[in-house]
């Protein structure tokens, strides 16, 4: 993604031992490099969230273990590293998947081997992540081209989506983002409804700094609005992200994105989820049983932080002093409610049969 002209990706190792990413936390206000150059720096960047969405935490990781590996390339080594990042962020499997990937790669290596292995491991793993995205952006584009074919012409098709699951969430593209990027690129006429998504605002503050950077059409809501735009006939297709989607299709994402999807249902929008593989928990069925729920700090939700007019960010309060809050950050969408999954390989149907349709590997 091009960034006032300039190329970038989310995360790049910009020397030996230097990891480069961006601070997200500081976004759309400042647009801030932050070099990460050991493990608990890696980890502190996934669990404040300078980093975050399911691919890019998984990307982190990778590479954090190389860092961690510059002090300590010894079995214990390799085991503190996957275990302090692991402790990170408990929701989104990539995290989980990344690890498990370089603890393979690297256990059986002899000590002296694991440092160059694990650089390229992690560079691997941020080339296919950039790959698989651009994979689902031409399946995805499909569907947004066919919802332009049952509009009336000239008008754009209008996408709706929840949290941020554009270029930051991942390593390059995005998840339910690429096939947006796609179909502007085709020259498709759309626009994106951006759900703010509350608490932390990955919509108004990311999705919408995004779009805006590559010139896409779009406008920021509230959360609550999506259900009413839908029964006016304001939204032709929802695209959202997952952070786990399990292997009977039970898509775990951002707390609201089950409201949506609901509203989805009842009007008759098609609901479309962006799921790289590596987001894929092939351990598990049922998603609201089996998928841990992150609960983060309630600040989140009582405070809120800005821009004032004079240019000073600033954080205040919107709860009263001493009201309990609870601040839960996914929820599950049963399968039933999605129309389909967008993968690198194709779009399915949200079961078993129509993912391993896709991944007969998987068997
Ligand atoms: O808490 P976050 O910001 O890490 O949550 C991100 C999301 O929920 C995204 O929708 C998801 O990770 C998919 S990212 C391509």
């Amino acid at each position: 993604m091009r960034i006032d002209g300039t190329a970038y990706r989310t995360i790049w190792p910009e020397a030996d031992g230097i990891l480069t990413v961006i601070d997200q936390t500081r976004l759309p206000h400042e647009f801030a490099l932050v070099r990460l150059t050991n493990l608990n720096e890696a980890a502190h960047a996934i669990r404040a969230m300078l980093v975050r969405g399911a691919p890019l935490i998984g990307a982190t990781a990778a590479y954090g273990v190389a860092l961690a590996l510059r002090a300590d390339a010894s079995d214990a080594g390799l085991e503190r590293a996957c275990i302090t990042l692991l402790e990170t962020r408990p929701t989104a499997v990539n995290l989980r998947w990344a690890l498990e990937r370089m603890r393979a790669r690297l256990a059986p290596l002899p000590e002296s081997q694991r440092l160059a292995a694990a650089d390229a491991e992690a560079a691997s793993i941020a080339d296919e992540d950039v790959a698989i995205n651009r994979a689902i952006g031409g399946h995805g584009a499909a569907l947004i081209h066919a919802a332009a074919g049952r509009k009336a012409p000239g008008g754009p098709v209008n996408v709706l989506t929840h949290c941020n699951a554009g270029w930051l969430a991942t390593v390059d593209w995005g998840t339910a983002l690429a096939p947006v990027y796609a179909a502007f690129e085709q020259g498709i006429p759309l626009h994106v409804w951006v759900d703010e998504t509350r608490p932390r605002n990955q919509g108004a503050s990311l999705t919408a700094w995004e779009l805006k950077q590559h010139g896409v059409p779009h406008t920021v809501i509230a959360d609550n609005v999506g259900g009413h735009l839908m029964q006016h006939g304001k939204v032709d297709l929802c695209i959202v992200g997952t952070d786990r989607t399990t292997a009977a299709g039970d898509v775990c994402n951002k707390i609201g994105t089950y409201l949506k999807a609901l509203a989805a249902h009842d009007n008759g929008v098609p609901f479309y989820v962006g799921l790289p593989s590596p987001t894929i928990d092939w351990t598990i069925a049922d998603g609201l049983r089996n998928i841990p729920i992150e609960e983060r700090d309630g600040r989140e939700v009582s405070e809120l932080t800005g821009r004032t007019a004079d240019g000073r960010i600033e954080t205040v309060r919107v709860t009263p002093d001493g009201s309990p809050v609870a601040n839960y950050a996914f929820d599950v969408t049963p399968a039933r409610l999605v129309t389909g999954l967008i993968t690198e390989r194709g779009v399915c149907a949200a079961t078993r049969e129509g993912l391993l349709g896709l991944f007969p590997e998987r068997a």
